[in-house]
């Protein structure tokens, strides 16, 4: 390993790392990409891609690692609102890593949308060029202006995420910056611009909300972390979308704490991986119930269902942590440790600013939820004494296939 990747007396704080300074910084993302898109020309950028995806007869979205779990976020919202708007076009998401030796099919008629922090990566530029040849439209939400994604897609196809150079290998504040520019996308696309504008003027109060959580959340990580780093291995669960975070969560926890992580839809469990349940297993389980729980099936009652699941397997319940919303720790048994993440829904409804369209709030719901992860896999690396910013055997952006 080289000397960034092993173990020295001079491993920095965490304070003083970029990726502690990336995670706290998200807030800051939030209010920038508030002011970008105010402005007249990403509407009218919004309003031109909105239009070639209403004649499309595909989304595809394009990205790898972390990019790749931000897609997974919001896909299920895309097919949401593709059906309420009653277009006759369907959304996936690829993995470009795993079908970069056999693209999928593209057509003239499909829009692909790389998402990629850094513009460079090999495996989606390769499928994105492929789309373009085939005479599909291609576009690219990126934190790089300058790079081949933007070059691939054009400036008027470009959507920057504003989230300032990330310097850290793991991406942490980039995450927020693509969720965030994919749901104003899709609020565009749901509702023109009255519903992007609606979405827009919640983010200053989300901003706030961030920081509170991020904030609160940091001791009680600090805690578990000290207790997880001890183990070889853990597991991250999440229920329907809250599964995407799960696998982000466990990306990080691997990316820099080197903890065997696995993160897993709670549905999937009883498919193999509850047999590594048992005593000395840590679990970190999701349990903030989403707004939308009609159409993801993600409410309070099966969250309990899939925690029980878990805690029944188990004698010792304090190597699980479950990031939950009030409500939902209040039905819980006192032996598990727990962080209370605020409930967006609540906290929007009360300040009177949801509009009927209740994806925006899963998908900051989603957000919320990371932060915590971010920093368990942060405080968990550090105290194994890891170099947080430069992991071992890993790049920052990898331009090889
Ligand atoms: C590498 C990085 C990850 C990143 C992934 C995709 O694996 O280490 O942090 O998520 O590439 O990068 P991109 O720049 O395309 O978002």
């Amino acid at each position: 390993p080289s000397s960034s990747s092993t173990k020295s007396g001079s491993i920095p704080s965490f304070e003083s790392t970029y990726m502690f300074k990336e995670i706290m910084y998200q807030p800051k993302v939030v209010s920038r990409i508030y002011d970008l898109y105010s402005q007249p020309v990403q509407i009218r950028k919004m309003d031109l891609l909105c239009s070639k995806i209403s004649k499309c007869r595909r989304i595809l979205f394009l990205s790898c690692g972390t990019s790749y779990f931000a897609t997974l976020a919001i896909l299920s919202s895309f097919e949401h609102v593709l059906e309420l708007n009653g277009l006759n076009c369907d959304v996936y998401s690829i993995n470009a890593s795993t079908r970069v030796d056999d693209i999928p099919r593209i057509r003239s008629s499909d829009v692909c949308i790389m998402v990629t922090q850094s513009g460079e990566t090999a495996d989606v530029l390769k499928i994105a060029k492929k789309a373009v040849a085939q005479g599909a439209t291609v576009a690219a939400i990126t934190n790089s202006l300058f790079s081949s994604a933007t070059r691939i897609a054009g400036q008027m196809q470009t959507f920057y995420i504003n989230a300032g150079v990330e310097v850290a290998v793991a991406s942490t504040k980039a995450f927020s910056g693509q969720i965030l520019t994919m749901m104003l996308l899709l609020s565009y696309l749901r509702g023109g611009i009255a519903e992007y504008q609606n979405t827009l003027s919640i983010l200053p109060d989300f901003s706030v909300l961030l920081t509170n959580t991020l904030i609160n959340s940091a001791d009680i990580m600090q805690m578990y972390a000290a207790k997880i780093s001890r183990h070889p291995s853990c597991l991250v669960v999440g229920r329907g979308k809250l599964s995407s975070v799960a696998y982000e969560g466990a990306l990080k926890m691997k990316e820099v704490s080197y903890i065997h992580a696995e993160g897993i839809a709670s549905g999937d469990l009883k498919h193999g991986t509850l047999a590594l349940v048992h005593d000395d297993m840590p679990v970190i389980y999701l349990a903030t119930p989403l707004p939308s729980k009609e159409t993801c099936g993600t409410g309070s009652d099966s969250l309990h269902i899939g925690l029980s699941q878990i805690t029944s397997r188990v004698e010792n319940r304090d190597n699980i942590l479950v990031i939950a919303t009030e409500e939902f720790a209040k039905k819980m048994s006192s032996d598990m440790n727990v962080i209370i993440i605020p409930s967006i829904q609540s906290i929007l409804k009360e300040q009177t600013k949801l509009s009927y369209f209740i994806e925006k709030t899963d998908c900051l719901q989603l957000l919320m939820n990371v932060v915590p992860l971010q920093l368990l896999s942060l405080f968990s690396a550090c105290t194994r004494g890891w170099n947080v910013d430069k992991p071992r055997n890993l790049a920052k952006s990898v331009t090889v296939l």
